[in-house]
């Protein structure tokens, strides 16, 4: 392949984790001299990122690959890679349900896109799933936003959720050093990003892998010790963490939270039930009563912080009345956000053989029953803006609307006003709500001087 007509496309489906791991393989393309193309149809290397997470999203992967599959018979140039979650699930299969591949390659293999290309451009077709140790990747990302940047802090998952794919396919947790994520962080500050987001699938799991513990027997290097090492990097103005996980949500964390200026007010602490019954099905390790303990907790210190959430309608076994459990957590905490989820059965897990699967009537009837009671929670919470000033972080222009910009209140509430990108992208700006909607906001810039003297 001569270096001229190098590009490359990459698709990327799934959860934050891969769009961080998609950044990374981009940053790896383009030290090898490969091109972003816009369109896969441009490409003649197109790479898929994939999610297992439901079936749906496994689903699309197959239809997004049998059109390359058949491009590739036109143009046998194109190198055809699939990534992520699908690939470490089903590993060589894929080569046979997909032959025109040409690798295959598991998460945890992100940072040997380079060598395992070196394979392919030899003329072999190469699978590679087996767990490795994650090393610290000196390949810098080609991340899609000037402004804001995942940094991973701890990979995998040792929980075993019994309907969760993601143990299978992520391995087991390995937690960063704090002087890796911190000199990330260092560097992402002089290049002038103004907002972080910590990434774990149990965040606040991180450090249990990582040597020493206190006299007391306490990990010496757990998330909110993490959070005091990093608060202070220069440039970075925020600092937010995701997902978390309430087995490991501690009242320490949440007053690091309160007491950290940069840390945002905003908490993604999946339930996925608000029935004990289920939550014991479902292995989570809490009960609902923990839970709520949790949010009061953070309530209490940060009276207005913004709570998301997942749930998850249709478990295995769960009657109406324990599907109303949930109904009622969701109206009684009144969630800023809530992703939500039917059941579906995952390969490999648990709870997808269990002989009391409901029907996909039940299951679709309590997801439109919750996502209806989710908007107008929402709507509820998102009122308490109007007329407020908040203070929003731009990030880009307002796609639908080109002389507006687009930018996340601290809470996290996706927040449109009038304005310059060119002269507003990075900046912290004072805005005056006047609209608010279920799951964004418009406002105006307020001018700071009429602010000081007002
Ligand atoms: N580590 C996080 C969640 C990671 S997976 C946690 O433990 O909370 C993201 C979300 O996908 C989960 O929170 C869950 O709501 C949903 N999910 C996972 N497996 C699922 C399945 N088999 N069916 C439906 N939703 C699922
Ligand atoms: Fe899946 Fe549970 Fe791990 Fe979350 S904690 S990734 S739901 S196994
Ligand atoms: Fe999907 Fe893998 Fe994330 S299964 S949700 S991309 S960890």
């Amino acid at each position: 392949m001569s270096t001229v007509s190098r590009r490359y496309h990459i698709t990327t489906f799934g959860c934050q984790m891969n769009k961080a791991d998609s950044e990374r393989m981009a940053g790896i393309l383009e030290k090898m001299g490969f091109e972003w193309a816009d369109e896969p149809e441009n490409a003649n290397l197109v790479l898929y990122n994939t999610c297992t997470i439901r079936d749906n999203a496994e689903q699309k992967v197959y239809s997004y690959l049998g059109r390359q599959a058949k491009r590739k018979q036109e143009q046998p140039d194109l190198t055809l890679v699939v990534a992520g979650c699908v690939a470490q699930q089903e590993g060589e299969k894929l080569l046979r349900r997909v032959p025109e591949l040409d690798l295959v390659m598991g998460p945890q293999h992100a940072s040997q896109l380079e060598s395992l290309l070196e394979q392919v451009f030899n003329g072999n077709q190469v699978v590679a799933t087996e767990p490795v140790h994650i090393m610290e990747d000196i390949t810098k990302p080609r991340r899609d936003s000037a402004v804001t940047a995942w940094v991973n802090v701890i990979y995998g998952c040792n929980e075993r959720c019994t309907y969760c794919v993601v143990p299978n396919v992520r391995g087991v947790e390995q937690s960063r050093t704090p002087g890796a994520i911190r000199a990330e962080m260092e560097e992402l500050g002089r290049q002038g990003y103004k907002e972080v987001t910590l990434l774990g699938q149990n965040i606040d799991a991180y450090g249990r892998d990582l040597p020493g513990v206190t006299p007391e027997g306490r990990h010496l290097h757990t998330l909110t010790d993490l959070l005091y090492f990093v608060h202070d990097v220069p440039g970075i103005e925020r600092i937010r963490f995701a997902t978390s996980h309430p087995r490991y949500f501690t009242e320490r964390l949440i007053r690091a939270c309160a007491e950290l200026p940069k840390l945002c007010e905003h908490f993604h602490i999946p339930f996925q039930s608000g029935d004990n019954h289920v939550l014991k099905a479902m292995g989570r390790g809490y009960t609902h009563e923990r839970y709520r303990r949790i949010i009061e907790a953070i309530r209490s210190y940060m009276p207005d912080a913004a709570i998301s959430a997942d749930a998850i309608a249709g478990f295995p076994g769960e009657t109406e009345e324990q599907f109303e459990n949930t109904l009622k957590l969701v109206d009684e905490i009144g969630f800023d956000q809530l992703n939500t989820a039917a059941y579906s059965p995952r390969p490999g897990t648990p709870a997808a053989i269990w002989e009391n699967q409901l029907s996909e009537e039940v299951k679709s009837d309590r997801l439109q029953r919750l996502n209806h009671l989710v908007a107008i929670k929402a709507a509820e919470r998102s009122q308490r803006y109007l007329g407020r000033i908040e203070e929003v972080l731009v990030e880009d222009r307002n796609e639908k609307n080109p002389g507006q910009v687009m930018g996340r209140t601290r809470s996290n509430r996706l927040t449109f006003f009038a304005g310059d990108i060119h002269q507003l992208k990075g900046k912290l700006i004072p805005v005056r709500i006047t609209e608010a909607r279920a799951f964004s906001l418009t406002g105006e810039a307020v001018d700071v001087g009429t602010l000081v003297t007002a």
